[in-house]
């Protein structure tokens, strides 16, 4: 079967000032694959999912989604084509139970959806807890639930394991290789343990540009790569 595109960004590009942020960026992604982003604080990650979900505007370059040019689309129109994200800072409604939280994701009340979300994260027996009583690591746990209740078609994850104990991070893993194939996942992520469980492919962005882009291991053997990120060149 031939591959699918999910996404595509043509030259996309982001200045802040005189700052470019992101400098121009082909990138494509695979439906149902799991493609990891990574590279040092500052590379222009967050910036670039930024643009693709919406929430930030592009200088120039194009965002092509599911085969349609959703450059000039607001945010809330690409969530309802089907994309899914957490943020880097963790994004949840800390004064309403769990329940409330997925329900609010759902767009919809129903008891047995919003279990079926939490079960994802193991968060199923604290549905009506106070979210802002969960620790640091279940919030961002149910913000992924949150992401995950929309069945998006495509979810992006902007660093979803920091904060995370090493307990959690094994169950986290787990949800991902559940949610691949199905959906197809954008992960922004600085743990490289993480990254080489998880990637079916990896690119490596370095002030605003792609170093690299391949599998697990001919990124973990690039020596550009070495050089500028893994720190082992
Ligand atoms: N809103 C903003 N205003 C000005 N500069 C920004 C803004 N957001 C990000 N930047 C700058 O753009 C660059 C890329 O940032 P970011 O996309 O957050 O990188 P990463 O997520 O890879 O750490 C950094 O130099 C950062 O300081
Ligand atoms: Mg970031």
């Amino acid at each position: 079967m031939a591959a699918v595109t999910i996404l595509e960004t043509k030259g996309l590009h982001r200045e802040f000032g005189g700052l470019t942020a992101v400098d121009r960026v082909d990138f494509t992604m695979t439906q149902g694959e799991v493609h990891a982003l990574i590279g040092p604080n500052g590379a222009g990650k967050s910036t670039f999912v930024g643009m693709v979900s919406g929430r930030i505007w592009a200088s120039g370059g194009r965002v092509i989604f599911d085969g349609q040019d959703i450059t000039a689309r607001p945010a809330h129109a690409r969530i309802r084509m089907g994309m899914a994200y957490t943020f880097q800072i963790t994004a949840i409604y800390a004064r309403l139970s769990l329940f409330e939280n997925i329900a609010l994701a759902l767009g919809e009340r129903s008891r047995p959806r919003v279990q079926e979300a939490l079960d994802h994260v193991g968060l199923t027996e604290r549905m009506d807890e106070i979210a802002g009583d969960l620790s640091y690591g279940h919030q961002r746990l149910l913000e992924i639930a949150m992401g995950v209740a929309q069945a998006p078609r495509l979810l992006i994850l902007d660093e979803p394991t920091q904060g995370l104990a090493e307990s959690e991070i094994e169950g986290f893993n787990a949800l991902i290789r559940r949610l691949a194939g199905e959906t197809s996942i954008l992960l922004i992520e600085h743990n490289m343990n993480v990254v080489m469980a998880l990637a079916d492919r990896i690119t490596v962005l370095d002030t605003g540009r792609i170093l690299a882009t391949g599998a697990p291991d001919e990124i973990h053997a690039d020596p550009h790569v070495q050089e500028a990120y893994l720190g082992t060149g």
